[in-house]
């Protein structure tokens, strides 16, 4: 049984925060309550950029989504701050672009870097590629975004299960 005193912080991170990112959103979430760890991990997600603020998902991430089962309908999009290098846990670029950029506002700060993850490194099959950005492709792109990032939070959820056993036997 896994305990700990607080829940796990992980914040999703993509350029616009309406494609990639809210679709890794609604997967963990949905994947954490099957594993019973629901309560356990505390989900966000956010992007680099600002042009879509407030918005909710592009329409063809929901659509791909739903055909999955995910929900994402509720999520709106949000701009990551430097408070969150440090509220999250995992802090989870989709691709090398959103890593790089990420590492650079934690910049002279080892532990916030070390927070800082590639979505793809959590799959063997994906480590090291990027989630690619579907936004300016067709509805194929949204698909196979969703399948990469439904493997890699898979391992995912997997980690994080390690990580709240090791914590709550103080390890
Ligand atoms: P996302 O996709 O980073 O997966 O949310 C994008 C959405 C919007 C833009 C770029 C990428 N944009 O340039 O507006």
């Amino acid at each position: 049984m896994t305990t700990s005193e607080r829940p796990l912080g992980v914040m999703m991170v993509c350029l616009g925060n309406i494609c990639r990112s809210p679709t890794a959103h609604g997967l963990l979430r949905e994947r954490l309550v099957t594993a019973g760890l629901g309560d356990a991990v505390e989900v966000a997600s956010s992007g680099l950029g600002t042009w879509h603020l407030g918005a909710p998902p592009d329409p063809r991430a929901q659509a791909t989504a739903a055909e999955h089962g995910i929900d994402i309908s509720d999520l709106r999009a949000q701009k990551i701050t430097v408070d969150d290098l440090d509220a999250y846990d995992y802090v989870i670029a989709m691709d090398h672009d959103n890593h790089d950029d990420l590492m650079a506002m934690a910049e002279g700060h080892s532990d916030r870097q070390g927070r800082i993850h590639l979505l793809g490194d959590f799959s063997p099959q994906d480590a090291g590629r990027p989630v690619g950005d579907p936004y300016y492709g067709g509805d194929d792109g949204f698909t196979q975004v969703f399948e990469m990032i439904d493997r890699c939070v898979a391992g995912l959820v997997a980690a994080l299960r390690d990580d709240l056993d090791s914590r709550a036997s103080g390890h």
